[in-house]
């Protein structure tokens, strides 16, 4: 039998076309006939492996799972953004390649961004996600997230509602 190993690690420059791939699948696979086509294929196209590269040299955290040493996911975390929210810490994105996608992993590098947040001394946690992703609402809620806000974000002059999710 195959044991398949799991690891969560910080992101190094080197994962940054994995990343990039990643987060291309990750998007097109969540958004696509929800955000507006160009809007969507734009925002992928701006976070290459060359942006990946320099966010995670700029220090920004991301954070990587890795399953059978195939980079399955990734996690962007800091201070919180929003000044309403009285949480410290966010999880800006958490995306996982579809195939990787209802297996646990998004559980597990959930759980651990949440640890890392905490351990830096930031209390609480924000995370927003689009109304109409209906797979990211149920994971949220599932992970015991409490829906406290609401916003809006425009795309090629759509607006869609994004919900926040908060855990203290
Ligand atoms: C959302 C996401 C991170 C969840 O990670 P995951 O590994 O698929 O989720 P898990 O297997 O850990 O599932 C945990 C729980 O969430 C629920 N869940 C996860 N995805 C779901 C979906 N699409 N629809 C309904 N429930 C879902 C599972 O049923 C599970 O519940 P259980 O513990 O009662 O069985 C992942 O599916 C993903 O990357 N989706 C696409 C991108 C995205 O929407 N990211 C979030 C943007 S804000």
């Amino acid at each position: 039998m195959n044991t398949l190993t799991i690891d969560i690690r910080k992101a190094e420059p080197r994962d940054a076309p994995a990343i990039a791939d990643v987060h291309q699948e990750a998007w097109r696979g969540a958004y696509s006939g929800i955000i507006p086509y160009r809007a969507l294929t734009k925002m992928i196209n701006r976070r290459g492996p060359d942006w990946w590269a320099s966010a995670i040299r700029r220090a920004a955290t991301v954070l990587v799972i890795e399953i059978g040493g195939k980079l399955a996911g990734y996690a962007t975390i800091g201070r919180n953004r929003a000044r309403e929210l009285p949480q410290q810490g966010e999880i800006y994105e958490l995306y996982l390649r579809p195939e990787y996608q209802g297996i646990g992993l998004g559980s597990r590098l959930f759980s651990e961004a949440r640890k890392k947040l905490a351990a830096w001394g930031l209390r609480g946690l924000v995370v927003w996600a689009l109304e109409e992703n209906g797979g990211a609402l149920a994971f949220y809620a599932g992970a015991g997230g409490r829906d406290v806000a609401e916003g809006v974000e425009v795309f090629d002059q759509k607006a869609l509602k994004k919900v926040a999710f908060v855990w203290e």
